[in-house]
């Protein structure tokens, strides 16, 4: 639609912009465009002249000279006062304003006054530049002091590279882009994408009164709904400083045209780059269903890898069951438990990966850390969140809480940012107690090292404990106490127990197959030259990591005795407990009790390392992992 009426427009164009020869790039106090006169930045790139889409208005503007026939206007002085009586006339006026005159001179537009300290002189000039800027310099020089004016400061629907998008507080300026009301229409439509300031400053895209996307907040580092903030060939940056906060975006090869704009047609704002003869979409935001604003409704938070989009935060439920199950989430969610609002009565849930809730309403401290800010949350009944406010360089700095409803959620695949919401304490146990049943892949790493300590430990080991304890035995307990336990480990109650009785249960092949379904990939969480780890739930619910031995690492019954005592050693110091072990043909198994995160760390880098002085052979197999020690 936009396409087919810019090609009628650029047919119109081709008619008014008619071959008029554009020597200069610069109008000063005595010269002028006028009618079909343009003026041309002197790397032929921009060209600025009067131009009239349907032939009834004219309007001055700007737009890419070197591209023919494929007009696009990146900027227009008088949107909003179009030019009826041409032709018309571009003026410098020697107050220091640049003016549009209609055939009668009557004024059409003009540029505000020059701010104070740029003192107009006769060498007064306004020049086009090759970045599409059109700059009034008080004397002419273009120095950085000398700007009067320059359309850069007033963009219409388009950003190019080095404009920026936000606001300046001290010029009190507003860089917002607005849509053309149509593809022949550039008057102001309804679609405006801008800064608000506040908690945390974010960029909005408006229709009319209402938004319908968010870029998420900023926090120092980045827009946390924008978390691919990147390209090759772009240069991306946010500035938030106290006298101005803007986006803006820079081009490394400078013969690469880009825009950015606001397509009113497609209700999105986008990036163009001229490949190719054509202007190819590079991307565009709102993006996929998630980036609608608020789309989840308060309380609620979007995921595009799930199914529904939508979710309530841990600890809340949909406001209404009902239309939550149409998929009509925008009602969002409601707490399961109500806050205490007292001491030790609320907690904290993380959110991991997250679009920050908006915050142009939310609170910052800037100087409060992250503990002191949860603090500060607890004592504010009204509290329903914290985070960190900045987190420029990868650290969390300052403290922003949310008093409010929490907003334009959703979770990305990434690392956005965590955010910390405020549940009945309560609430907070059952989702830690739920979480330790089902977040294995976090302990992943933590298992294998627990692994191949003992792997090493066992790798002159052979077999299973209980295969020289003999296997007929084992068979005789299965038929006569075929339930020793209800996770199928039978204690070795062997009434001769010598010192080298090291006391373990055994485990059923079975027990271990249907724990891991025939030790299906999706519950190994580790391998190595030992062999594979598998993370398991028994029927009982004790969690366990069941160590498979590779077939080559099975040695003799001599050494294999030592490692186990070595083993039980560890086990009489609380180190990662063995539970049992499983033999079933060549299959030998060593099954541990699962440690939680917490305790495992201390294992690993606490005790084992003070251990290691004690033991010989701890100490050979930590030192040759010096990681350990640390
Ligand atoms: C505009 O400038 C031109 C050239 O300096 C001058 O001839 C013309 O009179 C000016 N028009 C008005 C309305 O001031
Ligand atoms: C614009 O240019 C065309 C062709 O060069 C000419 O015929 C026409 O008179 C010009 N119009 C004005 C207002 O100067
Ligand atoms: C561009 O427009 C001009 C005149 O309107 C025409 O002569 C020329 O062939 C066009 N060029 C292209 C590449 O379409
Ligand atoms: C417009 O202004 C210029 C200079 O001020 C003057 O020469 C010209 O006669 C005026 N034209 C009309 C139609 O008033
Ligand atoms: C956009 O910025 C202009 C100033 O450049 C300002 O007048 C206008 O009110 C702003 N529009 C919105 C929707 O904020
Ligand atoms: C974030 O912190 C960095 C480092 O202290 C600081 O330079 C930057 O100005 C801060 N950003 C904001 C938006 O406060
Ligand atoms: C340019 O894009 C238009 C529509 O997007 C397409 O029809 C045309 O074939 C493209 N031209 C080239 C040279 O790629
Ligand atoms: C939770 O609080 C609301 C009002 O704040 C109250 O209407 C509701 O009954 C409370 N729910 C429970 C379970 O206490
Ligand atoms: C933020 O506060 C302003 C002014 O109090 C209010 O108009 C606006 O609706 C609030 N926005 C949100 C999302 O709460
Ligand atoms: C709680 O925080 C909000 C937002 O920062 C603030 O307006 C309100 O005064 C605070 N209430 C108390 C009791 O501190």
């Amino acid at each position: 639609m936009r396409t087919r009426a810019l090609s009628l427009l650029l047919a119109l164009a081709a008619s008014f912009f008619s071959p008029s020869v554009a020597i200069t790039d610069t109008i000063d106090l005595t010269t002028s465009v006028s009618g079909n006169q343009t003026l041309l930045s002197a790397g032929g790139v921009f060209q600025l002249g009067f131009f009239s889409p349907t032939g009834a208005r004219t309007y001055l503007g700007i737009w890419y000279a070197s591209i023919p026939n494929k007009t696009i206007i990146v900027w227009v002085a008088n949107r909003n006062n179009p030019l009826v009586r041409t032709p018309g006339v571009l003026n410098l006026t020697s107050d220091g304003r640049l003016v549009i005159f209609d055939r009668r001179n009557t004024t059409v537009w003009s540029s505000p006054a020059a701010t104070t300290g740029n003192q107009i002189t006769t060498r007064a000039a306004a020049q086009l530049r090759d970045n599409g800027n059109f700059l009034l310099s008080s004397d002419g020089s273009g120095s950085p002091e000398s700007v009067a004016w320059q359309s850069f400061d007033y963009p219409t629907d388009t950003l190019l590279p080095g404009m920026k998008l936000g606001m300046d507080l001290k010029k009190r300026l507003s860089w917002n882009i607005t849509s053309w009301s149509s593809a022949t229409d550039p008057s102001s439509g309804i679609y405006t994408f801008k800064l608000v300031m506040g908690g945390l400053p974010e960029f909005f895209l408006f229709r009319g009164p209402e938004v319908i996307y968010a870029s998420g907040p900023f926090n120092g580092a980045g827009l946390t709904g924008v978390p691919n903030l990147r390209a090759p060939s772009f240069v991306f940056k946010v500035v938030s400083t106290r006298d101005e906060t803007y986006y803006s975006y820079a081009v490394t090869d400078l013969s690469l045209l880009s825009r950015f704009a606001v397509n009113g047609e497609a209700e999105r704002v986008q990036r163009y780059v001229w490949t190719n003869g054509n202007w190819s979409s590079f991307w565009y935001y709102p993006s996929d269903p998630c980036d609608s604003y608020a789309m989840c409704g308060p309380f609620g938070y979007c995921d595009m890898s799930a199914t529904p989009l939508c979710s309530c935060l841990p600890g809340f439920q949909p406001l209404s069951q009902q239309r939550w199950d149409l998929r009509d989430a925008t009602g969002g969610c409601v707490r399961s438990t109500n806050l205490t609002c007292a001491g030790a009565g609320d907690g904290f849930w993380p959110m991991n990966r997250m679009k920050l809730p908006q915050a142009t309403n939310a609170t910052v401290y800037a100087d409060v850390t992250l503990d002191r800010c949860r603090q500060v949350c607890l004592a504010n009944c009204s509290c329903r969140a914290y985070s960190a406010a900045n987190m420029s360089g990868g650290v969390s700095r300052g403290c922003v809480i949310w008093a409010i409803d929490l907003l334009d959620m959703r979770q990305y695949s990434g690392v956005v940012q965590d955010v910390y919401i405020r549940l009945a304490q309560s609430e907070v146990d059952a989702l830690s107690a739920a979480a330790a049943a089902r977040r294995r892949p976090n302990r992943k790493l933590l298992i294998a090292v627990v692994a191949t300590v003992a792997g090493v430990l066992l790798l002159a080991a052979i077999g299973c404990c209980c295969f020289w304890r003999n296997v007929k035995r084992k068979k005789l307990q299965a038929k006569t106490a075929p339930s020793a336990s209800s996770r199928g480990q039978r204690q070795i109650d062997d009434p001769i127990h010598s010192e080298e009785d090291l006391d373990l249960p055994l485990f059923d092949m079975d027990v271990l197959l249907a724990a891991t379904d025939n030790f299906a990939v999706d519950y190994m969480i580790g391998q190595g030259g030992f062999g594979s780890v598998y993370m398991a739930q028994l029927e009982d619910g004790q969690e366990v990591a069941i160590k498979r031995l590779s077939q080559k690492s099975l040695q003799g019954i001599g050494e294999f005795k030592n490692e186990v005592k070595l083993i039980a050693k560890v086990q009489h110091r609380n180190l990662v407990r063995l539970l049992g072990c499983c033999i079933d043909g060549d299959e030998r198994m060593l099954v541990y009790e699962f440690m939680h995160n917490n305790s495992l760390d201390t294992f690993i880098f606490g005790q084992l390392c003070f251990f290691s002085t004690e033991t010989a052979s701890y100490y050979n197999v930590f030192t040759s992992s010096e990681m350990f020690c640390r």
